[in-house]
């Protein structure tokens, strides 16, 4: 490429451009050793630094798979949650006394909005056109004392955090409980009937209410129950003939504790 000919980058944003002229383009070729062509050298440059991140990357995701955890559970009040990596820093602030409690507005907004307000206005806070870190104290101080700031908040964090606790709570646990026999007659009715919506396809309980598998209830029990409800079982679940609802209770208790199913 000819000097002065052609598409120039500038790798350097502070060069002066107090000559420029209205409608025609800066001449960076006085600059020597600050431009290059930004076809092909520059561009090809960037793909070959991006295809190397990318396909680092990509490999990193294959070897170290993200595990496939439980189900969201609104109402687990004991499930920690625990920020990406990236942001512990953020998180471990909230731990301090300074920043948490009556203080919190301190963690949240006050010093997070001062980092990100210092990093806004640096370049109208240092304008000098040095660029060797001993001559910009100021600059230099201000991005040392974030960086530190990070390493540290995060270390702390990861040494705080119960990291096996972390990660048994997202384990997928499997139904361990016996196979219920979905071809018999009481799972028929079971399942017609509404107690499956709150007991669950596998008797096993959920959200709304316990698992049936092990219950110590008699056959007798549910029969009552299935009808009257117990506790925070509303009456009237069953709708039906009671030959079925005795077939039912039969059903539900050869799953219950000492039940002929229950194994
Ligand atoms: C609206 C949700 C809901 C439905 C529908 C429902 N149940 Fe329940 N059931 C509950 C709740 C909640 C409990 C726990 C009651 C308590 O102990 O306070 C419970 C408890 C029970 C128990 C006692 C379990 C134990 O070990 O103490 C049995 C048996 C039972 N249900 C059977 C049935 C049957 C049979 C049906 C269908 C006819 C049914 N339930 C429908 C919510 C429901």
């Amino acid at each position: 490429m000819h000097r002065g000919k052609g598409m120039k980058f500038v790798t350097d944003s502070r060069v002066s451009i107090n000559n420029r002229m209205p409608n025609k383009s800066k001449d960076y070729s006085e600059y020597p050793g600050r431009t290059e062509a930004f076809w092909p050298n520059f561009l090809l440059r960037e793909w070959m630094v991006g295809a190397v991140f990318l396909i680092g990357f990509m490999t990193l995701t294959i070897v170290e798979a993200a595990p496939l955890q439980n189900i969201a559970d609104p109402t687990n009040t004991s499930y920690i949650p625990l920020p990406d990596w990236y942001f512990l820093f953020l998180y471990q602030l909230l731990k301090y006394q300074f920043a948490a409690g009556p203080y919190i507005l301190m963690g949240t907004v006050i010093l997070p909005g001062l980092a990100f307000t210092a990093l806004l206005v640096a370049p109208w806070l240092d304008q000098g056109i040095e660029r060797r870190p001993a001559k910009r104290p100021v600059a230099v101080s201000m991005m040392l004392l974030g960086i530190v700031s990070i390493i540290f908040l995060t270390w702390e964090s990861v040494q705080t955090t119960h990291w096996d606790t972390i990660h048994k709570q997202g384990e997928l646990t499997m139904n361990e409980g016996p196979e219920i026999d979905t071809a018999a007659k009481g799972y028929e009715i079971y399942s017609n009937q509404s107690c499956v919506n709150c007991h669950g396809k596998n008797l096993e309980g959920g959200a709304a209410a316990p698992a049936l598998v092990g219950t110590q209830k008699t056959e007798d029990e549910i029969y009552e129950i299935a009808d009257k409800g117990v506790g925070a079982m509303p009456a009237g679940q069953y709708e039906g003939s009671d030959a079925d609802r005795k077939e039912l209770a039969k059903f539900i208790a050869s799953y219950g504790e000492g039940g002929e199913n229950n194994k």
